[in-house]
């Protein structure tokens, strides 16, 4: 070993003397992670070089394709894809020759081959269902330069941020140092007027960015929206997401070049702006560290069998509908002059936060997401209404901005609250997909005798359509109802409700705390699954007034992202699985030798309008559509204002 790195090193030293300029990177030639251990920012060529250190390997191909090809038997929309119906046409693909496509293909690296696998499952735009890599997701590529869309003197436009540089500073002084190193001034081009991106005009790249990059959403509109940096709700904090264009998952590009204008500047420029990259996986100090820390499987990427004893206590099983917004895990502050300056009213610690606009008559919820802690959402429900109406407040404004979903129970909890209980059953008519693994699952839960505690799958999670509770030894999807869809037979269980009511912990009123024709919705068209179906919900059954914000001007935009329903994990279904006891099973996805999870939409909401139809392919297009402003953007105050003078 010793004599080894000897002669290594004499041999470096003999080339280096031959190629001086080699010397400082002759040494990392071997292990490019090492060179980048230990670091938060580093340019996006850098970690590439990394995670390009690993050859592609036949063995994880067969397993990774093995394991998603079998989950997609469960996918409810597989067959959808086939011919996606307008306007959705564009994440048209048929998967299974997507998937021979990519067993076909050689890569020269195991980064290639996900790096495809990733592209595929992120371009079918269905954010509960996506392969997410977790050894390749592991960096955010950062622009010093996120974009907006904004309208100024009755001309839409994108621009640089207004706040890059206050927004953007908050990475610290790793970040903001690697640009004076290497002699960039970042920070003059906030809030200049971007004529071109990458030699094309802006909104056509943006466009581009919304086909590949942004993924999660049916609608191309929506994703349009993902693009661009905007305000949210992260954990239980006013935050700000960078936006797909400069924010996006991975190390792809190195720089963007824009033709742009400065603020009070007429002269056009050409300005490259370097990415920077913000390494967010588990710490590392070469190669096989990095492999370990983030690419093999670990204990909780396959699922378990809940039947063997546990020593953790249970928990109790929720159904969810969200995307995963891997931004969220860097999530950068809205900077302070952009916080309401209204006080929050009571039940605002959360997800949620309510205020009084200085009108008096306004109350707004912000829902940030329908996560969070269950309980704690409802009882900040009640606190809101509570406050409102102690407020003498007469029109209700919920702000849906950039909510990812959350917990299926509490859309409808909200949805529920709000309509109050009179109006019956609060959420969708839904179903699983009926194929074989699914019925054989079924029927082994019902041998077992198994029920809601343990498994998704078991009757008693469920209710007919009178509302009476199915029995966990109830047979719901054999035999299997026939659906067909672009020509396929794509048979599904029998119709179901959910349960929630029986997890509700706040009492719900009877009837409508507020005029149901007071209450109005805004947000950017970015609201996924249990937030899709609560919007929708508020549209399908009450024609709520719904307002959403920005796009490119002239497009369509849905003002539902994608309206899946439940979203499994990988590790839910496989938990499913072998709870069940049917591991074993030709049919079942093996377990994975990587670290990474391919989630999947696993149950269908059915439209009100059309029950043939899944709410995700129903176009609903929003009542009202404004610009953003430079008032507007970036202000939830501003926005609640303007809309509330808009839209009663
Ligand atoms: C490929 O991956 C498998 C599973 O991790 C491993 O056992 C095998 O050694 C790898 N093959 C090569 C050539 O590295
Ligand atoms: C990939 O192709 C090989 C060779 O045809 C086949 O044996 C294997 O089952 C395929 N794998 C998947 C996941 O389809
Ligand atoms: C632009 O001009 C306005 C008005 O003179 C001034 O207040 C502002 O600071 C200038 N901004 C920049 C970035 O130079
Ligand atoms: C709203 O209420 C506050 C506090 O009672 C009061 O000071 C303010 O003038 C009111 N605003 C309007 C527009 O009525
Ligand atoms: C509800 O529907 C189920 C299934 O059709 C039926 O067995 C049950 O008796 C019905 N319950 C009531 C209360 O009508």
């Amino acid at each position: 070993m010793m004599a080894l790195s000897a002669r290594l090193l004499s041999s470096v030293f003999a080339v280096a003397s031959l190629f001086p300029l080699l010397i400082a990177a002759a040494p990392s030639a071997t292990d490019p992670c090492a060179d980048i251990a230990g670091k938060t920012f580093v340019p996006p060529a850098d970690a590439l070089a990394c995670l390009k250190a690993f050859p592609f390997n036949e063995t994880l191909r067969q397993n990774v394709l093995t394991n998603i090809a079998r989950v997609f038997d469960f996918f409810t929309f597989e067959d959808y894809y086939l011919n996606s119906p307008p306007p959705f046409q564009e994440s048209t693909n048929n998967i299974r020759e997507t998937i021979k496509r990519i067993n076909s293909t050689r890569y020269q690296t195991d980064y290639d081959f996900n790096k495809d696998l990733y592209d595929f499952t992120t371009q079918l735009n269905d954010g509960h269902t996506r392969w997410f890599p977790d050894c390749y997701t592991s960096f955010q590529n950062i622009l010093p330069a996120p974009v907006i869309t904004i309208e100024e003197n009755g001309v839409q436009g994108v621009y640089i941020a207004f706040d890059s540089v206050e927004f953007l500073s908050q990475l610290g002084p790793d970040y903001a140092g690697y640009f004076d190193s290497i002699g960039f001034d970042w920070k003059r081009l906030q809030g200049a007027r971007v004529l071109q991106i990458e030699g094309k005009d802006p909104y056509d790249y943006v466009d581009q960015i919304a086909r590949t990059v942004s993924g999660n959403y049916l609608d191309h509109g929506v994703r349009v929206n993902s693009v661009f940096t905007s305000y949210r709700i992260s954990g239980a904090a006013f935050s700000q997401r960078v936006g797909d264009l400069a924010g996006p998952t991975g190390v792809a590009q190195n720089s963007l070049t824009f033709k742009l204008v400065t603020v009070n500047s007429t002269k056009v420029e050409t300005v490259t702006v370097p990415f920077l990259a913000n390494y967010l996986g588990s710490p590392f100090t070469d190669k096989d560290s990095f492999w370990a820390a983030n690419c093999a499987a670990n204990d909780a990427t396959n699922g378990v069998d809940l039947k063997t004893p546990r020593t953790t206590a249970a928990i109790r099983r929720l159904a969810k509908g969200e995307i995963i917004d891997k931004s969220n895990s860097n999530a950068l502050n809205l900077p302070p002059r952009f916080i309401p300056t209204v006080p929050p009213v009571a039940g605002s610690g959360g997800v949620i936060k309510s205020f009084v606009l200085p009108d008096n008559k306004t109350g707004v919820m912000f829902v940030g997401s329908f996560g969070g802690d269950f309980d704690g959402f409802q009882s900040d429900v009640v606190s809101a209404i509570n406050s409102f109406q102690k407020a003498g407040v007469t029109q209700l404004l919920i702000d849906l901005t950039n909510n990812g979903g959350g917990f299926v129970c509490l859309g409808h909890f909200l949805h529920q609250y709000l309509a109050g209980s009179n109006i019956g059953y609060p959420g969708f008519v839904s179903t699983v997909r009926a194929n074989p693994l699914a019925q054989k699952i079924i029927a082994a839960d019902i041998a077992l005798g198994l029920d809601s505690s343990l498994t998704f799958y078991s009757g008693d999670n469920y209710a007919f359509l009178n509302g009476t509770q199915i029995s966990k030894s109830f047979n719901y999807i054999t035999p299997s109802v026939p659906f067909v869809v672009n020509g396929r037979q794509d048979p599904t269980s029998q119709r179901f409700h959910d349960t929630c009511e029986l997890f509700f912990s706040q009492k719900v009123p009877a009837t409508p705390p507020f005029d149901l024709s007071k209450v109005a919705i805004v947000n950017n068209g970015n609201c996924a699954s249990t937030c899709a179906m609560f919007s929708t919900l508020m549209n399908e059954r009450h024609g709520t007034k719904i307002a959403v914000f920005g796009g490119k001007p002239g497009e369509q935009m849905e003002f539902k992202g994608m309206a899946g329903n439940q979203v499994l994990e990988w590790a839910d279904l496989d938990t499913e699985i072998k709870t069940a006891g049917v591991k074993s099973d030709p049919l079942a996805p093996p377990d994975l030798l990587v670290s990474g999870n391919f989630r999947h939409n696993w149950r269908t909401a059915w439209s009100f309008f059309d029950e043939n139809r899944p709410i995700a392919y129903v176009s609903e297009l929003p009542r009202f559509r404004f610009p953003y402003t430079k008032d507007t953007y970036n202000n939830p105050q501003n926005l609640w204002t303007f809309a509330a003078s808009k839209l009663f």
